[in-house]
């Protein structure tokens, strides 16, 4: 078994900056590791923190130098592939010596963390919104899975491989969620596909695997089906999700926005 913490969204942006001009990601940041840190005992063990991307808002190497050291307050591995805001270059700087970040190329890694098998794959088209896997990236999926033992299996990319019915996050989603389907379509590897992109919690299924989204430390989208729907972000809620891969195991949503309690029934 082994038990992550998944954060998304981050959405950081050059000190005195605001994302979207709304958003102080910096100041959220700093508060949500802070109360993770005060959790953290209630959800150990953890082995690691995976990051699903939009680490930064602005590509900016300031962005990635205070995220870095904002997630390492929270003292596990961490692993990380690029969203649709990020820059790959400047993330793979801040990142570069991590175990499992490539020196160059894609930064698609694969890596075993207890007895599960996690795949990091990057979605992440320079210059739109939208995502694609690209053949090296489902060429290493490919060899992973071949090498893969019985262990459970956690595949992580920015864009996520479902719709959500937010018309226009959807419209930015993964180009080629079917390209991925085929390559995952006989394995029999328990698979749990997680993704950000939407922040938002959205569970659904990739052919036979399931697939759920985290909601995003930062802020969050209406779910509004209609094609009326404004376009925009909501400052709430926010959140990161907990994974626990053991048999029996369950993703679980850990609410980040202030709360009062608990207080006895
Ligand atoms: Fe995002």
């Amino acid at each position: 078994m082994a038990q992550f913490l998944q954060l998304s969204d981050l959405h950081v942006v050059e000190e005195g900056a605001l994302a979207s001009s709304v958003l102080d990601t910096r100041r959220t940041l700093t508060a949500v590791i802070d109360r993770l840190l005060e959790m953290k005992a209630a959800l150990d063990p953890l082995d690691a923190l995976l990051v699903s991307g939009d680490i930064s808002d602005d590509g900016s190497a300031d962005s990635y130098a205070f995220a870095r050291a904002e997630l390492e307050r929270l003292d596990m591995p961490i692993y990380v592939v690029p969203g649709n805001h990020d820059a790959r270059e400047p993330f793979r700087a801040a990142f570069a010596n991590l175990d499992a970040t490539p020196p160059s190329g894609l930064i698609d890694w694969a890596t075993t963390i207890g007895d599960t098998l996690v795949v990091g794959l990057d979605t992440l088209v320079e210059g739109q919104g939208g995502g694609r896997l690209r053949e090296d990236s489902l060429d290493l999926l490919r060899n992973a899975l071949d090498t893969a033992g019985q262990g459970p299996v956690v595949i992580m990319l920015h864009h996520p491989p479902i719709k959500t019915g937010i018309r226009f996050m959807d419209a930015i989603g993964l180009e080629n969620a079917e390209a991925l389907e085929a390559e995952l379509a006989d394995t029999r590897c328990d698979i749990t596909l997680i993704a950000g992109h939407v922040h938002g919690i959205h569970h659904g299924r990739l052919g036979h695997h399931r697939v759920a989204t985290a909601p995003s430390v930062c802020s969050g989208f209406a779910l509004d089906l209609r094609a009326s729907a404004t376009v925009g972000f909501l400052t709430g809620p926010t959140g990161c999700a907990f994974i626990d891969t053991a048999p029996g195991g369950i993703w679980s949503a850990v609410p980040l926005d202030p709360s009062d309690g608990p207080f006895p029934f």
